[in-house]
């Protein structure tokens, strides 16, 4: 697809039309300048600048160790290589638990030294207050329920949520909680495909599935994975596009051999 910088700019609007005329809403994770660009003209609606950075870029087995200072710098770098897509910046584990105080300082901290475009937080009843704050503040929140990664320690394994029935319910009401605080959109991670369906048709705000089937509103992958930047991690949900490991590594050995050989650089490739 070719450069799409003349078209409109996705808005949380936009959004609520999408759900609304029923066309499905694309979203990725990006973290840098680069990949940033190349997902927003390719045509993207929506980046999430995820604090999976903290797995896919500083190599952390969990998402815990990410600080706010550094969400801050990835999230900077994304929105100076987007000019169309809507910019969801995650709020990190220990940023906004505390007190709503706390989660409107933090959610603020990023709208003004990344320049992103809205917030997302993880959990349900629990971040609620914290939740009304940052939309009173005029900052658009999107939700995070099912599996939230920075709660893993609490839930042992990164297994399928919401099965049993209490949790499924915990879900059910929490969807509605968000809405009525004034959230924007729902991630639905790692659900059964039928709580999903039944979720997304009982609330009137988009739900963004991950590993919770196709009746959500939107999709969400974390790039790395999609692109097969990292092999290492194949859940079941997870369709990859491409084997950026595989060609990039051949690149490399290939490099290395016409290093060794003296074919590069040849006579064209010099001054
Ligand atoms: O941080 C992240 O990448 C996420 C997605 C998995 C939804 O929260």
């Amino acid at each position: 697809m070719s450069e799409n910088t003349e078209a409109k700019k996705v808005t949380t609007h936009t959004l609520q039309m999408m759900k609304t005329s029923g066309e499905k809403i694309t979203m990725l994770t990006a973290y840098d300048y680069s990949f940033a660009k190349l997902i927003d003209s390719a045509g993207i609606d929506v980046i999430l600048v995820g604090d999976s950075a903290s797995n896919v870029m500083a190599g952390h087995e969990t998402t815990l160790p990410i600080t706010l200072d550094q969400m801050i710098y990835h999230a900077s770098s994304v929105i100076r290589g987007i000019s169309r897509c809507l910019v969801v910046v995650d709020l990190p584990f220990g940023s906004y638990q505390s007190n709503s105080d706390i989660a409107l300082a933090s959610a603020i901290r990023i709208m003004k030294e990344s320049g992103g475009h809205s917030i997302k937080l993880e959990g349900g009843e629990e971040v609620l207050d914290s939740i009304k704050k940052i939309v009173s503040a005029g900052i658009p929140v999107m939700g995070h329920l099912g599996l939230t990664p920075q709660s893993i320690y609490k839930f042992g394994t990164y297994t399928v949520r919401a099965k049993e029935t209490d949790e499924a319910n915990k879900l059910r009401k929490d969807a509605k909680l968000l809405e009525e605080a004034g959230c924007f959109a729902i991630v639905l991670e790692k659900i059964p495909a039928v709580l999903a369906k039944e979720v997304s048709k009982s609330i009137s705000i988009p739900t963004i599935g991950i590993g919770a089937g196709g009746d959500c509103d939107g999709q969400v992958l974390v790039m790395h994975d999609m692109l097969g930047i990292n092999t290492e991690f194949k859940p079941r949900f997870l369709r990859q596009y491409l084997n950026i490991h595989d060609q990039a590594t051949k690149a490399v050995q290939q490099y290395i051999q016409d290093v060794k050989s003296n074919d590069f650089p040849n006579v064209h490739e010099q001054y």
